[in-house]
């Protein structure tokens, strides 16, 4: 083997495993991103009472609406940042067992992810065709807007 095959052979092979790292990571990560549509309008405007409800008082979606200096904002760019790369089901996981965090009342599993759903609706992210799913928020990393 001349030298430069070799080294053709040994790029060839550094890339065949950058695939599989990257390939394996998804099997146990995520698929897809916030900007894939990956839940149904008509699941986030049924979370918007109990948002308004049970959330708002917290938690605006942008600076602007922030009143209270300890309110967190779950939108805009620091909420996108804190969220980058994260996956929705570390949200839904976040929102079910912490929150309301004033102990005022209790979320369910499938509120929760209608919660995400209608969080990811406020900061503009397209809908889709399929609902968001407890299982399938593993799967969808939260991504800066297209
Ligand atoms: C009494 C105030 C309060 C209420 C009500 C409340 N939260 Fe929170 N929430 C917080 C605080 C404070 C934090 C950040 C610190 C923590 O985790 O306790 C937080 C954190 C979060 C986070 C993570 C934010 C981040 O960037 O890390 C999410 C998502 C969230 N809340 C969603 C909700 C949802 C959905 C509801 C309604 C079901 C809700 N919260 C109700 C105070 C509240």
């Amino acid at each position: 083997m001349s030298s430069k095959t070799s080294l053709l052979v040994g790029a060839t092979f550094a890339l065949a495993t950058t695939i599989a790292l990257a390939s394996g990571s998804a099997q146990d990560g995520a698929t897809s991103t916030s900007n894939d549509g990956v839940y149904t309008k008509a699941q986030a405007d049924r979370a918007k009472a109990q948002y308004t409800k049970m959330c708002a008082d917290c938690h605006p979606f942008n600076v602007a609406a922030k009143k209270k200096p300890d309110d967190v904002l779950l939108g805009d760019e620091p909420f996108v940042k804190a969220w980058d790369g994260r996956t929705l089901a570390e949200m839904l996981t976040t929102i079910v067992m912490t929150m309301p965090n004033d102990g005022s009342g209790e979320v369910s599993d499938a509120e929760g992810v209608d919660l995400v759903a209608y969080i990811l609706q406020q900061n503009g992210y397209p809908a889709g065709s399929r609902p968001l799913t407890r299982a399938g928020a593993s799967g969808v990393v939260l991504k800066p807007r297209k």
